[in-house]
């Protein structure tokens, strides 16, 4: 791969998930790096529009499945409104997979709760789909993810799967006000329901992704309840250019999130400067 050509993609799958966000299904166009491609669950790619820019998108598919990746994309400015119109057939640029990842392989024997908000799932899915492919490798696997409205849930049809499965234990929970008569999941904001469940922080860990404001309070919650900062990730989605340490874009003091993140503890977090 280098900076100066992307590597090509074509679009397999458009999957509508919400009214603004779609995942994008794409295979490789060069054969051999179909096949020797890999990632880790937490990395993300620089995603290229042609003749409108690149956007930093999380790897939302599984490491195991190969010669494919996904990602899901929600329509913001002029790249993500590029690609959310592609169509089955159209050719992205990729750059990477770029940044750091969940530690899953320190995480086996432990209770691990997922806890996303809105499109932040995409950013956890793939660590999700690999701890579910070796799910006797982790002791209790716990989703808990809610969106402002039924219709702003991502992966629908992956959540009425697990909803049916004893690998995982998920709680799914919507906004007041955003629930149909009909919904059976919770009705309340994601750190409300995670204080409800109560999590029990003995030989566990959590992967938290959502927006700013929740990861906060939700890391204040888990903290509360006896997890250690340590124990605790997040991603970070700071805006981003070249992806490879050398454009300052995405820096926080002296870290740079391409490069030392995405991935962070909130230990790490409750280091960076007083304002971010
Ligand atoms: C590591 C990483 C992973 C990401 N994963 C995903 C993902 O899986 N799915 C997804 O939909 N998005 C993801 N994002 C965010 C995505 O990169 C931005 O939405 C995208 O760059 C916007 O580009 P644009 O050209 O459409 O919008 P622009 O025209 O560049 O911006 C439109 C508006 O959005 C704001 N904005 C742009 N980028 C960001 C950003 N990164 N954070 C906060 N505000 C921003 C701008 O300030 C502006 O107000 C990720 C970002 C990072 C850094
Ligand atoms: S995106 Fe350029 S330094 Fe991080």
């Amino acid at each position: 791969m280098s900076i100066y050509s992307p590597d090509l993609l074509k679009v397999s799958e458009v999957l509508p998930e919400t009214s603004e966000i779609i995942t994008l299904v794409m295979d490789f166009q060069d054969g051999s790096l179909a096949k020797r491609f890999s990632f880790k669950p937490g990395q993300f790619g620089l995603f290229g529009a042609f003749g409108e820019g690149e956007c930093a998108l999380a790897i939302a598919s599984s490491p195991f499945t190969k010669g494919q990746i996904a990602c899901s994309i929600k329509k913001i400015g002029k790249v993500t409104s590029s690609l959310t119109s592609t169509n089955v057939g159209d050719i992205i640029g990729f750059r990477g997979p770029y940044g750091n990842w969940f530690p899953l392989d320190e995480m086996k024997g432990k209770k691990v709760f997922f806890i996303a908000g809105g499109i932040g799932f995409s950013a956890i899915r793939s660590s999700l789909l690999s701890v579910l492919e070796n799910r006797n490798d982790y002791k209790k696997v716990v989703l808990l993810y809610g969106a402002r409205s039924i219709d702003e849930l991502v992966y629908k049809r992956e959540l009425a799967e697990y909803e049916k499965s004893s690998k995982i234990d998920l709680i799914k929970t919507v906004d007041p006000g955003g629930e149909s008569k009909d919904w059976d999941g919770k009705v309340g904001f994601v750190p409300s329901v995670l204080e409800e469940l109560a999590p029990k922080p003995e030989n566990s860990v959590a992967i938290v992704c959502g927006p700013p404001i929740m990861i906060k309070i939700t890391v204040a919650v888990l903290v509360q309840h006896g997890f250690k900062r340590k124990d605790i990730y997040t991603t970070l989605e700071n805006r981003m250019k070249c992806g490879l340490g050398k454009c300052g874009r995405c820096n926080i003091g002296k870290v740079y999130v391409c490069k030392d993140g995405p991935v962070f503890t909130a230990a790490e977090i409750a280091e960076f400067p007083p304002d971010y």
